[in-house]
């Protein structure tokens, strides 16, 4: 067992309604939700739209009420207003004021959050550097790419030296390549000691960067842990494809793992994680050549589309 960590955020029954149609309706966005964050990790708040991310969040950081049930940020109520300093915020769209420059706006938030007048300086050219944007530093925010926007975001994020960060879907909108920039500044934080908090709906990043998730389907949480027992690690299987496997040795191998496939000279062998290594000592043994050996196993993707299907299959279920 790890040893346990401080609970970075904490989220107790939330419920959030909305006013919808003049005031008159209401709509539930969350169904009494409860989930807690611990200290250094990248946490994942997971789910397809519409399903309460962002209200979530808004909570979290203060800017609208949950009409009942509790949360906390590093042991505060979220009514209260002293630990916002310790944390730092990427809203899902973050509005910026165009015709500043890089530096300018970074220098503006510093002076915002009430960093000491003497240290804006070093902090603003520090964090552009970390967000790798010192070269453009003094172009109009006009002329950067939506990944250029991203790194100023995440730079104001930082910009008072927060323990934690929450940022709504940070990888959003952006191309391959900005993607994998954003990745690599999450993974810097996480480096430097802390804590992470991510609303996204991009399955593939949550499988790179994620330590634990929340997966939330319309307004209900429907999984909470670590990724690698979310995936079903003990049930993975690999596929391991052989070459110069003489008649004698793919009938042991047949005999000892179950039917065997095969495609011309190759023949593919599947087998538990933990049987590999057997496998792979009694073909080398054999004089058999190992092309490739391929982990199989669920992909967050199926799983989250078949939790989603079943929250569809539920609502439209009669007596809801
Ligand atoms: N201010 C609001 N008024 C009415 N409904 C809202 C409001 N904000 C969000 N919602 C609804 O709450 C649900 C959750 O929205 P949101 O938290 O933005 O989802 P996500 O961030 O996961 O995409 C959606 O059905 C959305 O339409
Ligand atoms: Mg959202």
């Amino acid at each position: 067992m790890s040893v346990s960590r401080e609970e970075i955020v904490r989220v107790e029954g939330l419920v959030k309604e909305f006013r919808t149609g003049m005031g008159i309706r209401r709509k539930r966005a969350l169904d009494g939700i409860s989930f807690r964050v611990l200290e250094g990790e990248i946490f994942g708040f997971v789910g397809p739209n519409g399903a309460g991310k962002t209200t979530t969040l808004k909570i979290l950081m203060g800017l609208i009420f949950a009409t009942s049930g509790r949360a906390s940020v590093l042991g505060h109520d979220v009514g209260e207003t002293e630990f916002r300093r310790r944390v730092g915020f990427l809203p899902e769209n973050p509005y910026f004021y165009e015709f500043l420059t890089g530096r300018e706006i970074l220098r503006f938030y510093a002076k915002l959050s009430g960093v000491a007048k003497p240290e804006i300086e070093r902090r603003v050219e520090t964090l552009l550097d970390w967000v790798g944007l010192a070269h453009a530093a003094d172009a109009r925010l006009r002329t950067y790419s939506k990944g250029m926007l991203q790194r100023v975001g995440i730079a104001q994020a930082l910009v008072h030296d927060p323990s934690v960060v929450f940022l709504d879907e940070p990888m959003s909108g952006l191309d391959p390549i900005g993607r994998k920039e954003i990745r690599d500044l999450i993974l810097r934080l996480h480096a430097e000691g802390k804590t992470v908090f991510m609303n996204t709906h991009i399955l593939s990043d949550v499988e790179l960067l994620c330590d634990r998730v929340a997966i939330i389907v319309k307004g209900a949480i429907r999984y909470e842990g670590r990724i690698e027992e979310f995936l079903g690690v003990d049930e993975r299987s690999t596929d391991v494809v052989l070459s110069r496997v003489d008649p004698g040795l793919a009938a042991a191998l047949e005999e000892r793992f179950g039917a065997i496939g095969g495609r011309g000279e190759l023949v593919e062998v599947r087998v538990a994680e933990k049987e590999v290594r057997e496998l792979l000592d009694r073909a080398l043994g054999a004089g058999a050549n190992v092309v490739s050996v391929t982990p199989h196993r669920a992909s967050l993707e199926s799983i989250f589309l078949s939790a989603v299907a079943e929250a569809g299959a539920r609502d439209r279920s009669p007596g809801r």
